[in-house]
């Protein structure tokens, strides 16, 4: 995530890439992130990254959060402003691990690669109407953006968002074997799954007053074939499946970073 970060900052003109600096990175990647990001400057030091930076993004891992809190606090600016996309660290403990006043927490996903992410975001109690100002602009150079005032929206929306790519391509994928099974090639059947996708969206966002179920109803010939397969789906328990395997997921979360100490 980090280095995508990168690069979509780049790509947005928000800093040339001379402006950013990229650690830790593994000896067996710097080529990989030269090549993506090129006149970047890529660290292994923590607290020489964050120095002068009026712009600190982390994106570790749950488990790493306090060991590079504990390196990069102290070497921060007083005015930085973090913006964190780690899992599960909530926005006390970021502000108080780090020392720092200006904490913007964010649930996201992949799609920041080529700014089409879904970003649900909160900002610290502390953070300045200038902190606010330049993370709104850093969440939507990622995609789409939706501010929170409940901090356990951001444990459900990651979730969503940030596993949702696997569990749509898990959808996508049961749809396309659905019709090979029937006897579709292949290369068809997902060029048409994906079309499918693309059109049910457009649908959507062509009237977006209308509720989806709307389209569903029109769709569905009382005693007809979408009935049917509508049928089998409930019979296979679909939707609490789907509600089940997202409640797994999000039990997960709370289980990933340590209470705040
Ligand atoms: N991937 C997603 O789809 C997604 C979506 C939403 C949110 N997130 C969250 O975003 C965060 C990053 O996820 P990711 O997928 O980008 O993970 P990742 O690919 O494993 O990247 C984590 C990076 O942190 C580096 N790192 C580890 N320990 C460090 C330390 N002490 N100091 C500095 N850097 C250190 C790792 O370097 P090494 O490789 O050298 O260890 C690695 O480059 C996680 O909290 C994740 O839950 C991810």
């Amino acid at each position: 995530m980090g280095l995508m970060i990168g690069q979509r900052a780049e790509a947005c003109g928000l800093y040339t890439p001379e402006r950013i600096r990229l650690s830790r990175v593994r000896a067996g990647r710097r080529d990989i992130v030269d090549t993506a990001l090129p006149g970047s400057q890529i660290l292994t030091d923590n607290a020489a990254a964050v120095r002068d930076a009026r712009l600190v993004v982390l994106a570790v891992k749950p488990k790493s959060f306090d060991s590079v809190a504990d390196e990069i606090r102290g070497h921060l600016r007083e005015d930085v402003l973090v913006v964190s996309v780690v899992t599960g660290v909530n926005l006390e403990r970021l502000g108080h691990r780090l020392g720092a006043k200006n904490v913007v927490r964010t649930s996201t996903n992949i799609g920041i690669e080529s700014g089409v992410a879904t970003t649900y975001w909160m900002a610290g109690p502390d953070l300045s109407p200038e902190g606010r100002e330049r993370a709104i602009e850093i969440v939507r150079s990622w995609g789409d953006e939706l501010e929170c005032n409940d901090e356990a929206l951001l444990d459900i929306a990651i979730v969503g968002v940030g596993c949702g790519p696997a569990l749509v391509i898990e959808f996508i994928q049961a749809l396309t074997r659905a019709m090979v099974t029937q006897g579709m090639p292949h290369d068809l059947a997902e060029r048409g799954i994906l079309s499918l996708l693309r059109g049910t969206l457009a649908l959507r966002t062509a009237a977006a007053d209308r509720a989806l179920s709307q389209y569903q109803e029109e769709v569905i010939t009382p005693g007809g074939i979408t009935a049917e397969a509508l049928l089998a789906m409930e019979e296979g328990k679909f939707r609490a499946t789907v509600i089940n395997a997202f409640r797994r997921a999000h039990e997960k979360v709370s289980r990933l970073a340590p209470p705040t100490g």
